[in-house]
């Protein structure tokens, strides 16, 4: 399949995990692609992944929760491009605890990076999005959006926002010609649930010790052996982002192997 074939696209997170995938199937699909993240190791890690390939690759540090680096980050990616028609927002984190010992600063943290930091790459990305050919962006949501995942208060909160956000761009870019979608991941292996990151900078201390894992009983996939790898996600954004979801807008899909149907 050759979809991204003169498609230009920018990938957050595409230093690790599903936002790395998502950048290496754009290129494999003969896309030209700016993978930021705040991680430069995820980065060259990616480069290295995209072996010959890195020659349609561009990388960009950018930290999605500090406007300036955002800025700086988005105009140099559109500028690297010479436009966008692609937007993916990987880039996000995890932190895991006791919602009564949560300070502030942690809860703030979480929705600082994974929903403010998605409005400002979408923000700094609009220009661009309207300029370019067949726009689509999609967002990060997760499966923790809508169904219970306990210890992780901020996390799903963030995620709800970022769906909400969704369908409130859908409606009001329809008419400049910019769909946006959002995938809820689940069960998926990444930097974020087994620290195989290059940073650590998306993943927070595990779960607290005493959690009571009996809550997380529901949360096994129902097909497969276990977690899928992060390729499973990304091929369902490349569809999204392609002229295959040029029907698709204002709506999420989740990708959990059925762990919460
Ligand atoms: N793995 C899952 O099961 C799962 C489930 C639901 C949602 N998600 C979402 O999928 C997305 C990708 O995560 P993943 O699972 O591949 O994890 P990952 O840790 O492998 O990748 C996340 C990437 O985001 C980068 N990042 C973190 N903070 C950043 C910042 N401030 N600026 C720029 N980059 C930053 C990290 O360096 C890392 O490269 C995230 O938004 C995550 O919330 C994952």
């Amino acid at each position: 399949m050759n979809r991204y074939e003169g498609r230009r696209a920018l990938v957050t997170g595409g230093g690790s995990g599903i936002g790395q995938a998502t950048v290496l199937r754009m290129l494999r699909e003969g896309g030209s692609v700016v993978a930021a993240d705040v991680s430069a190791a995820g980065l060259e890690d990616t480069v290295a992944k995209a072996g010959d390939l890195a020659a349609k690759l561009t990388t960009v540090t950018m930290d999605i929760g500090d406007e300036s680096s955002v800025r700086a980050g988005v105009a140099s990616a559109v500028e690297a491009l010479g436009g966008l028609d692609v937007l993916v927002n990987a880039a996000g984190i995890l932190r895991s605890s006791h919602t009564h010992e949560t300070t502030l600063d942690q809860f703030e943290r979480i929705i600082r990076v994974n929903l403010v930091g998605t409005f400002l790459v979408i923000r700094e990305a609009i220009p661009a999005l309207r300029e370019g050919t067949s726009a689509a962006v999609v967002n990060f949501s997760s499966t923790s959006a809508g169904f219970a995942h306990p210890y992780m208060a901020a996390y799903a909160a963030s995620k709800g926002g970022v769906q909400s956000m969704t369908h409130a761009l859908a409606a009001e870019y329809a008419k400049s010609g910019i769909r946006f979608t959002a995938v809820q991941p689940g069960s998926i292996s990444s930097g974020m649930t087994d620290g195989s990151g290059q940073s650590g900078q998306s993943r927070g201390p595990g779960l607290p010790e005493d959690a009571d894992m009996s809550l997380f009983m529901k949360l096994a996939p129902a097909i497969g052996q276990g977690f899928a790898g992060p390729e499973s996600v990304a091929g369902v954004v490349a569809m999204l982002a392609s002229e295959d979801g040029a029907f698709i807008t204002g709506t999420e899909v989740r990708i959990d192997g059925g762990t919460h149907f």
